[in-house]
């Protein structure tokens, strides 16, 4: 019996997987409520899983029913039109439309400022010679880019995130439902001033972009755009956050490779592929579910369970990666699947492995002799389902 949400499952999830993988590799929860959630560990069945967008469904069975109910009555359903809970084809239309907004160009545009705030970041706590990662660095780093990104003023950040983190972890900061739809209005509210306002004068940021976006005539409607941003407000900073703090507590455990990162940046790239891999930022993928009966490894699974893949589980799959509980800075081959795979594959990813670039090599310029201040086993992490990230990362320095 593996219980996936404690505290010490968390600490280290690996060791339960590989044996899961071995032992169990499509693994039955059932919830407190009775119902079925199939864990999937094995990098080949992931896969399997991530590709078939025919038999694993974002939208369970029972709401594609003709008449069903599909969420339009609840005020979340202002926010839950997004293209991560979204089948083909209307994932296809919401994915075609915002791919027009968030473009190559406007991710590269990013770098300097990327750097300058990096560099900010640093400068706030440079004469301490000690911070705590994860607070004073890791979070308000791709927080600012995301929402320079999107052009939300930053004197609105504490509203933002409030808002925001009761729609993506209510457990974490203890809200009630009715707080949470409160937070779900204001949130609403304050985006849909945003688009008419960028509508009227547009602005050389990507809401101004979403508003205008359009293909034969289609657009995104009010309830659309209010979930692409609260999806790209979301995404862009929960992950980006996990990457920096699993990946600096790696480096920083292997003092070799970031002593030679500093004479060697070109490596950097690689390296973060390898972070990516070896602890990357998002454990299980969101929910899918099964539409029709199936049998996977023996074990059925009905229409209407719930699947997750377990993405930390198939990145260290040594059918696939050699010595794959090793943190090899020079893998060549290193198909790690850290940004999901098939038609949901991460739209973010190029702006996250910028990210992680440059906040890395500005640490390694600024802050050379960096150290872990805590032993890692005092660490601790979160214990939500589909992040994996610490709570703090004190370093000194
Ligand atoms: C290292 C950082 C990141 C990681 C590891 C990551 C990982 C992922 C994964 C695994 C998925 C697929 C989830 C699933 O299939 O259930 C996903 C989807 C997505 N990600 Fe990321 N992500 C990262 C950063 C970002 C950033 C910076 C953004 C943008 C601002 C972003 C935007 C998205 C969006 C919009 C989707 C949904 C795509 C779709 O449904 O078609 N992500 N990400």
């Amino acid at each position: 019996m593996h219980d996936l949400f404690s505290p010490r499952f968390k600490a280290n999830p690996f060791p339960h997987y590989a044996h899961l993988r071995e032992t169990e590799p499509v693994y039955c929860h059932v919830a407190p409520y009775g119902a079925h959630i199939w864990y999937i560990t094995r990098y080949e069945d992931v896969v399997t899983v991530l590709k078939d967008n025919e038999r694993f469904t974002k939208i369970p069975p029972y709401q594609k029913r003709p008449g069903s109910q599909t969420g339009g009555v609840s005020v979340f359903h202002m926010i839950n039109r997004n293209m991560l809970f979204a089948d083909p084809p209307d994932h296809t239309r919401l994915r075609r439309l915002v791919s027009q907004a968030f473009t190559p160009r406007r991710i590269e545009q990013l770098s300097p400022r990327i750097g300058n705030i990096a560099q900010t970041l640093i400068d706030n706590v440079y004469t301490n010679k000690k911070m705590d990662f994860i607070a004073d660095f890791a979070f308000p780093l791709p927080v600012q880019v995301i929402m320079e990104m999107l052009g939300i003023p930053l004197a609105d950040r504490e509203d933002v995130l409030a808002w925001s983190q009761a729609i993506i972890a209510p457990g974490r900061h203890g809200i009630t439902l009715k707080k949470r739809k409160q937070h779900v209005r204001a949130f609403v509210a304050y985006l849909e001033k945003m688009f008419t306002l960028r509508a009227k004068q547009p602005e050389d940021d990507l809401i101004s972009a979403l508003v205008a976006a359009e293909e034969g005539g289609d657009r995104l409607n009010a309830a659309e755009l209010s979930s692409m941003v609260a999806l790209l407000f979301v995404t862009g900073h929960e992950t980006v956050v996990n990457l920096l703090g699993n990946g600096l507590l790696v480096l920083l455990q292997h003092p070799r490779v970031w002593n030679n990162l500093q004479h060697n940046p070109q490596q950097l790239p690689a390296v973060i592929e390898e972070l990516l891999r070896i602890d990357g930022p998002v454990e299980t993928s969101t929910t899918r579910w099964a539409a029709v009966d199936l049998t996977l490894h023996g074990r059925k699974i009905k229409a209407g369970d719930t699947v997750r893949v377990v993405l930390t589980s198939a990145n260290r799959d040594d059918r696939v990666f050699e010595a794959a509980d090793q943190f090899l800075p020079q893998r060549e081959h290193n198909p790690h699947l850290a940004f999901g795979l098939g038609i949901h594959y991460c739209l973010g990813a190029p702006l996250a492995r910028l990210e992680g670039r440059i906040a890395l090599q500005t640490l390694l310029d600024t802050l050379p002799d960096l150290t872990l201040a805590v032993q890692p086993s005092d660490l601790e992490w979160h214990t939500g389902v589909i992040f994996r990230g610490l709570k703090t990362l004190p370093v000194r320095w």
